[in-house]
């Protein structure tokens, strides 16, 4: 295998352009396709996609539960549910008319119990898979509907009409999308709005991607994708739009087409002008969650606080009434935000910001050696190198949040290693009816 690759290595470099024509031409790989397969569903794999066992194989069936017995047309590993023959008890009647369509909530079909035991469930496996105990996992909590305050929707225009809405299951194809179950209202009312917009701002054959974020004082746009400058006469629109609209800010990548007021969020008892497409947590109940499992870990503990991927300071101004933080993050717009925030804040005790680059330059342990607790909040690869650092480090207590249990079992796996004991885990689903699963986990040095 090895010589055939520097083979075909050397000969690239000599006929580069006749072996192009080659790749072109080379056969695409048949994969085998079976149609009407009787299927019955044994379990939900990682993704949330049903299993069936086929001669041996592991068919992957989405939209299914334990226990359908179906038809499918198979391709390769991958099943496509075309009739049911016998429903799975663990069924319910999804409740949105885009359910199988869109590509989101993929999970709607299954019943309250079963998809929460479920969630639990892949939790478990995922931490085993790593040999972190599940011993101590606290209940799993669970956002309500229509309670998302930020979301991404792509437009595109063809033949004058806008689709407006979220991507199909597994394909760049936009799905129009009229109503959404996750949603906050005032996101879902904009959305006829938003369609207008677009259809004035878009060529035909022109995408757009939009997001989304609902504010104290309206919604806050950003859009992300025209091809070019838009006109003064564009601008304006845009302007009056936003006005009519109850939007406060629209921006195109960043840069502001229109503002009526600088939108702001509450993080705990502060007041912040959020940057145009910052990190939010996905809804106000699941932050607010999040900020009591963190404060509550800390309670006990005396002495400055670092918080690392601080973000726009969820975790920050929660808890610097109490005592001196020091927030590090790697985006310069919240870096900034955070800054005039705790700049104008009253009664906070001193709050530091930093902006660093935490997987290139991970706190040392001389620098962590000031903190009687560490928060950690990285993004869905996890966050190696700086637990890598602490655990050479003395930090008596750290609390990881994480949006993906797999990073979080591998880095938790290192802290245990290193000997910091797990004391609790609570998992919080804040996107309902998907495969996707938040934690904190809370560790002691022993
Ligand atoms: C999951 S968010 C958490 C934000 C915040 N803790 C919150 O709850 O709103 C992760 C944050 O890490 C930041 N980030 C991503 N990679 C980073 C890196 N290499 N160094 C520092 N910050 C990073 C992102 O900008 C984002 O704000």
């Amino acid at each position: 295998m090895q010589a055939a690759r520097t083979l075909r290595g050397t000969f690239s470099l000599r006929h580069k352009h006749s072996n192009e024509r080659k790749r072109h031409n080379r056969p695409k790989k048949v994969v085998p396709t079976l149609q009407n397969v009787e299927l019955t569903i044994s379990h939900i794999g990682h993704r949330g996609d049903g299993c069936a066992d086929y001669e041996g194989r592991t068919i992957f069936v989405p939209f299914t539960a334990p226990g359908d017995h179906i038809r499918a047309d198979v391709t390769g590993d991958r099943g496509a549910l075309i009739e049911m023959l016998e429903p799975s008890k663990d069924r319910r009647q999804a409740p949105c008319p885009h359910y199988r369509v869109c590509g989101g909530c993929s999970l709607q079909h299954l019943t309250q119990d079963y998809y929460q035991s479920w969630q639990l469930k892949q939790f478990h496996e995922t931490l085993k898979k790593h040999s972190v105990s599940a011993e101590i996992i606290q209940p799993l909590f669970t956002v309500e509907e229509n309670t998302r305050r930020r979301a991404t929707l792509s437009a595109l225009k063809r033949r004058g009409e806008i689709t407006l809405g979220y991507l199909a299951p597994k394909s760049h194809d936009i799905v129009d999308v009229t109503a959404c179950l996750v949603l906050d209202p005032a996101l879902e009312a904009l959305l006829p709005a938003l369609r207008i917009l677009m259809g004035d701002l878009l060529a035909n054959g022109d995408k757009a991607k939009i997001s989304m974020t609902k504010v104290e004082n309206g919604v806050d746009i950003n859009i992300e994708g025209f091809e070019r400058e838009l006109t003064a006469e564009e601008r304006g629109k845009v302007a009056d739009w936003a006005q009519g609209a109850n939007v406060c800010r629209v921006t195109s990548d960043g840069e502001i087409l229109a503002q009526h007021r600088a939108p702001y969020l509450t993080i705990a008892k502060e007041n912040i002008e959020i940057p145009p497409g910052a990190f939010l947590q996905a809804t106000q109940m699941s932050q607010e969650k999040l900020q009591t499992l963190v404060s509550e870990a800390l309670a006990d503990t005396k002495g400055p606080v670092a918080d690392l991927y601080a973000g726009c300071g969820t975790f920050t101004l929660a808890l610097a009434h109490d005592r001196p933080i020091h927030a590090f993050e790697g985006d310069g717009h919240c870096v900034k935000a955070l800054i005039n925030t705790a700049h104008h804040a009253k009664g906070l005790k001193p709050v530091e910001v930093s902006k660093r680059d935490l997987a290139d330059r991970p706190l040392m342990p001389a620098e962590l050696k000031k903190f009687a607790g560490v928060i950690l909040d990285p993004p869905r690869n996890g966050a190696a190198p700086q637990i890598q650092q602490i655990t050479e480090s003395s930090v008596p207590l750290i609390v990881y949040a994480s949006c993906n249990p797999t990073t979080f079992a591998r880095d938790a796996a290192q802290l245990i290693e290193a000997s910091y004991t797990l004391k609790t885990l609570t998992p919080v689903d804040q996107f309902l009816y998907s495969a996707h699963l938040e934690c904190v986990g809370v560790f002691e040095r022993a």
